[in-house]
């Protein structure tokens, strides 16, 4: 547990480290991404940190993350398996997984969604659309919290997808599973949380952390009766989701005698499990970051209303559209750049030892490939740190696509739900701009509107409340 002071020879430069504290006196634990782009600029791209005990590698900067995420995507591309992520899942599912049971369980998911075919994703999200437009004009202009309602769309739509079906916004399954997912999210950001990583024998003594693992029994409970109540309808000629063709594969494994299969009832628990949270808070908290700028920014949403009124008019928008509405698709990509919502990615770890850029990096060293620093590169955006949508359009206000753009990370564990997010995406926020003019609550004036994010996994806007008021 003891630290010496020592580097070893050839290891990324970084902060002097004390004893068991390691650098957390000069760390903000609500907020590393800021402490850690801050020591970027003092010791440079690839840099040693330590957050306790725990030695972690940071890289910065689009060039470094892009050359070590692909160039060197297998000595970069393990997972870290945080303590808090290995009670989670013990490694099993994807997220927090290695070796040939995430490969096996990544490929299967890719697949499934790649054959569960683009049309049918599509239909699955703008029916979705259709079910929350209903639910915003229920507010009819007065202010209310987007979260929820952001949140059983987005979950709902991996529902379609997982499960064969829809969740009625108001069904418990649902409910709770959001509900609880979200207070995960907000738990696993807190101090006390963190502090359980780099000493997990304080666990029991923290309640956060009790609570996480409560929340991750009934979530288990719950997944597992929906899976065994699609077992006990499956048909092998009709595949309602990703679990009936999980279970086809668990079935044709052990009819064939198959040992070590890795199709099991942990593995379907947790990959399930996975796309949710992965899946959820992720897009729901993108869109609303997009709401609360097109809020802030009135000017912009004009012009974003304007281009859906002539591309589009009063129809229902669909992906194909995106080509023809450059300006909304610069402000969608705009809002994900600065929304910077994974600001640290998800914990890598190397695969071997590493020589990356000069220095020596070990087996099994924790790696921060800090997406902040490349989203919000100097030397890459315009004006990194304000929202502007120019930053993807050319003079002619044609879309231009940037390479310092890696909201989904990059490499080996690149967001597996890129391309349902890209859609989702594009399909809320234009079905909702059509519809709604998203203002500021009575008596708060525009600049009054928070751009602060509120700590958690993901960044957050801070809790407001936005009037979606209709469009004639
Ligand atoms: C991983 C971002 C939506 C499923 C990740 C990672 C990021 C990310 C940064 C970590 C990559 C790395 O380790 O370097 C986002 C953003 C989203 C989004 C910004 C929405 C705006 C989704 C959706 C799904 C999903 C809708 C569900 C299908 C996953 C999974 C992983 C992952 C399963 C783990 C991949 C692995 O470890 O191999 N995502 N994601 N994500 N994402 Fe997403």
């Amino acid at each position: 547990l003891f630290l010496s002071s020592q580097r070893d020879e050839n290891e990324p430069p970084g902060p002097k480290p004390l004893p068991l504290l390691g650098n957390l006196l000069i760390l903000d634990v609500n907020k590393p991404h800021l402490s850690l782009c801050d020591m970027a600029k003092q010791f440079g791209p690839v840099f040693t940190v330590y957050f306790g005990p725990k030695k972690v590698v940071v890289l910065a900067g689009y060039k470094t993350v892009k050359r070590a995420l692909v160039n060197y995507a297998d000595e970069f591309g393990d997972r870290e398996i945080m303590p808090l992520f290995h009670d989670f899942t013990k490694g099993h599912g994807i997220l927090f997984a290695n070796g040939e049971s995430w490969k096996e369980m990544r490929r299967f998911a890719l697949t499934n969604l790649r054959e569960f075919g683009k049309k049918k994703i599509e239909e699955k999200i703008i029916e979705e659309t259709c079910h929350l437009r209903e639910e915003f004009e229920k507010f009819e202009g007065k202010p209310f919290e987007t979260t929820q309602l952001m949140n059983y769309a987005a979950s709902s739509v991996i529902s379609a997808i997982v499960y064969g079906r829809r969740f009625e916004y108001t069904d418990l399954h649902l409910r709770n599973m959001v509900d609880r997912a979200n207070e995960s999210v907000r738990l696993s950001g807190t101090a006390s949380v963190q502090l359980y990583n780099m000493f997990p024998f304080l666990g029991p003594w923290l309640k956060n952390w009790r609570l996480l693992m409560k929340n991750l029994e009934l979530d288990i409970k719950d997944i597992s009766e929906l899976v065994t109540s699609l077992r006990q309808t499956l048909n092998p000629q009709d595949l309602r989701g990703l679990v009936d063709s999980f279970l086809i594969r668990k079935q044709t494994a052990e009819e064939s005698g198959e040992k070590n299969s890795l199709f099991h009832e942990q593995n379907i628990i947790f990959t399930v499990s996975n796309l949710f949270i992965a899946g959820t808070d992720t897009t729901s908290t993108t869109v609303r970051w997009g709401l609360l700028l097109m809020a802030k920014y009135p000017h912009i949403q004009d012009r974003v209303q304007e281009e859906i009124d002539q591309v589009i008019g009063g129809r229902q928008p669909i992906t194909e559209d995106r080509k023809n509405l450059p300006y909304t698709d610069a402000v969608i990509h705009e809002t994900q750049r600065l929304a910077n919502i994974v600001p640290t990615s998800i914990p890598h770890m190397t695969s071997c030892d590493v020589h990356f850029n000069g220095y020596f990096i070990k087996k099994g060293t924790c790696i921060f490939p800090l997406l902040m620093s490349v989203l919000w590169d100097e030397d890459e955006w315009e004006t990194p740190h304000t929202f502007n949508p120019e930053h993807f359009l050319d003079k002619h206000g044609r879309f231009v696509k940037r390479d310092a753009f890696l909201p989904f990370s990059a490499g080996r564990r690149v967001c597996l739900g890129e391309s349902l997010a890209r859609m989702e995406l594009f399909l809320f926020f234009t079905s909702l701009l059509q519809h709604f003019r998203f203002t500021p609550p009575p008596g708060v004036s525009e600049d009054d509107l928070d751009l602060t994010p509120a700590v958690g996994l993901t960044l957050n806007p801070t809790p407001h409340k936005l009037c979606a008021v209709k469009r004639s």
